[in-house]
């Protein structure tokens, strides 16, 4: 087995987010560095809250927390709490979490860690793209020290905030360009995969028949997400944005990728937040992405149950 890849994860939790941290700090094939927080799906200090809840269910500890921006580069704050709740994790009842966060500020606490592992990190934003840009702008020599961004937002196709923007580029579209625009590889997972991620009755099942706390937890996250996509979207499952991220780390087989010009819309009066994705080359772009297109459903599931049996064991 080849070693485990490190990963910083920057995220909003968010219950896709929730299941990614546990993707991530369950599976053997990851060395998770870090966990940093922005504002996105909640404000900060909730989404903060939620990272300490979802390490303190999932026996994550000795990973640290770290919290970020507090809100998006340029335009103001706009959550996500039709689709979240209003804690931001809404649904099943977490205890008082146990697991703290450090004094640091996010974007720090990752240009520490870049500096002084031994060789690249992986950073996994599955949020806003706040705090990375601000690490690339504020410490642009890190750009050299990141092997890859392998981040959870954008789409080939249409949106899921307007009928352009995903909710993540959407939420701070100047982040985005400038991560895009960094030259640190970028593999872009975006709605046209992660809508292939649908958490049915029997993955659902699956968790809860693992007879654990945490699977029951789980089981209780997907649950609620599965209503608010009913509702919103007309959804029959819901899908698992997230992990799918998490899941191009762990092993590039499970999430195929083409690769692509990726532009960031930042002035179209209806398109703003748009990723505009070129694989054809009719723009005659430098190629700055890998662009998820596929996703193999089966050894996705079975990663993410074998990570929350590892962690509810
Ligand atoms: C993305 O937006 C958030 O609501 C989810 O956590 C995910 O990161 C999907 O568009
Ligand atoms: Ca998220």
């Amino acid at each position: 087995m080849n070693a485990p890849v490190p990963v910083v994860i920057d995220c909003d939790p968010g219950h896709d987010d929730a299941l990614a941290i546990m993707l991530a700090a369950g599976d053997p094939a990851v060395d998770l560095l870090a966990i940093t927080t922005v504002a996105g799906n909640q404000t900060l200090a909730k989404t903060t809250l939620n990272a300490r809840r979802v390490c303190t269910v999932a026996g994550i500890t000795g990973v640290p927390i770290a919290a970020g921006c507090d809100r998006p580069l340029v335009q103001p704050l706009r959550v996500a709490d039709d689709v979240h709740g209003e804690s931001g994790l809404d649904g099943p009842r977490f205890p008082e979490p146990t697991v703290d966060v450090v004094p640091e500020h996010a974007v720090d606490l990752i240009h520490r860690i870049l500096t002084r592992h031994p060789e690249p990190v992986t950073l996994v934003p599955t949020a806003p793209l706040t705090n990375i840009a601000l690490l690339l702008t504020r410490y642009p020599e890190d750009a050299a020290r990141i092997r890859e961004i392998v981040l959870m937002g954008g789409s080939t196709e249409r949106g899921n905030r307007t009928p352009a923007a995903e909710f993540n580029m959407y939420a701070d579209p100047e982040a985005a360009d400038i991560v895009f625009r960094s030259g640190v590889p970028v593999t872009m997972c975006g709605l046209n995969v992660t809508h292939q991620a649908l958490a049915t009755p029997e993955v659902v099942a699956r968790l809860e028949g693992l007879g654990t706390e945490l699977g029951r937890t789980c089981a209780g996250l997907l649950t609620y997400f599965g209503s608010t996509y009913r509702r919103l979207w007309g959804f029959e499952h819901p899908p698992l944005h997230d992990p799918v991220a998490v899941a191009r780390v762990i092993d590039p087989a499970i999430v195929t990728c083409v690769p692509a010009n990726v532009v960031v819309e930042l002035r179209g009066e209806y398109t703003r937040g748009a990723t505009v994705v070129d694989p054809h080359r009719y723009l005659d772009r430098p190629v700055n992405a890998q662009v998820a297109v596929t996703l193999d459903t089966g050894l996705f599931w079975d990663r993410l149950v074998a990570s929350v049996a590892r962690l509810g064991a």
